[in-house]
């Protein structure tokens, strides 16, 4: 077989060894790897597919890199006139006889409509912010969440020296996995995510008690995508951006959550406190031990399932077993913290 491969969306760490897990799993089975450049865009225009062959030494030294060999996109071929005829036209004018796409909700959901026009896709949950429905675990939040930890590592002895409260904006979009576990693994005093309304009369008091007590410093970790009361009085509004990408998201790091919540804090509880963006430094760098091993198991379990005739499906993570979920199941649809989690991330704030 001849196997198409892609990855799109916001790029993390793994992805490259999940794109070497399919061309390593795919020469086992005899077959051949095709890659597409930067996502769906690589599909995407008519009679110019842009596509690379991924023999052995192509994926040789690639499983600890950042990033993706394949480069990405966060293009959407359902918003082009004629983009999906496009696609399905590049990919048999590749002789492609399956397609692997490795992505978070929005690569998913163009392989979830490709796969109802009876196209034989597998798709892969990648996503630092783990919000892929149906699965435990995107790759790439693993390593995320890590250097979220580290960070507030770093974070913690600066704001003990200077009494200060430090606010750690992080990513996340619609969930707070990276805040709820960077947060619970740095030792944070307040983690604020877009599952819960952000009460900051309690947030304030928490770290004034906290000031009166000798504690002396307090770090805040808070979501991008958290909606901010709308009395905070800055004049600046909740929206702050009106650009969108191809999939209709506002670009969150415009809305500056952070400075506004940093702010907001100084003036009420008097304290001074300094912000930190950790912006694209989360998405950067070499993929943790979990998310190796994950992407491997996933490219692995992807050509299986490719092998056996399963489409439509999308590889995932119940526990500790790979299973394959229908990709309608996960179009559309994004999963939250569990409140267990968050409550007991709030226990030690
Ligand atoms: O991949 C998802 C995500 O990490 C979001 O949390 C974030 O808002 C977005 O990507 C930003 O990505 P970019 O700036 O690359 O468009």
């Amino acid at each position: 077989m001849r196997i198409g491969l892609l990855t799109g969306g916001g790029d993390c760490p793994g992805l490259n060894a999940a794109i070497r897990a399919v061309a390593r799993r795919a020469e086992v089975g005899g077959h051949e790897t095709v890659g597409l450049r930067n996502g769906w865009a690589g599909l995407a225009t008519p009679g110019r597919p842009d596509a690379v062959e991924l023999g052995h030494l192509d994926v040789s030294g690639i499983l600890g890199e950042g990033g993706t060999v394949l480069g990405t996109s966060r293009t959407n071929p359902q918003d082009r006139e004629g983009g999906m005829d496009a696609v399905r036209d590049n990919l048999r004018r590749l002789r492609l006889d399956a397609l692997v796409a490795i992505g978070g909700d929005d690569t998913l959901s163009v392989a979830a409509a490709l796969a109802e026009r009876g196209e034989p896709v597998v798709g892969v949950p990648k996503t630092m912010d783990n919000d892929v429905a149906e699965t435990d675990r995107c790759i790439g939040f693993d390593s995320a969440a890590t250097t979220v930890m580290e960070a507030i590592d770093r974070l913690q002895s600066t704001a003990a020296s200077h009494h200060r409260v430090m606010v750690v904006e992080v990513m996340g979009r619609d969930a707070g996995w990276i805040a709820t576990y960077g947060g619970l693994a740095g030792g944070a005093d307040a983690i604020l995510v877009p599952e819960r309304p952000i009460d900051l009369a309690a947030t304030c008091h928490h770290l004034s008690r906290r000031a009166t007590i000798g504690t002396g410093s307090s770090i805040v970790v808070v979501a991008e995508g958290v909606v901010l009361p709308e009395d905070l009085g800055d004049g600046t509004g909740d929206g702050a951006t009106e650009t969108l990408d191809a999939f209709g998201h506002p670009r969150l790091d415009r809305r500056g959550v952070g400075e506004r919540l940093g702010r907001e804090i100084e003036t009420r509880t008097g304290i001074e406190t300094r912000v930190t963006v950790l912006g694209h430094i989360q998405r950067g760098g070499s993929p943790s031990l979990f998310d190796r091993v994950l992407a491997s198991r996933y490219g692995v379990a992807a050509v299986a399932a490719i092998e056996a005739g399963r489409y439509g499906v999308m590889v995932a993570l119940r526990g500790d077993e790979i299973i394959e979920v229908p990709l309608s199941l996960v179009r559309g649809r994004n999963r939250q913290v569990d409140p267990s989690m968050l409550d007991l991330a709030a226990l030690f704030g």
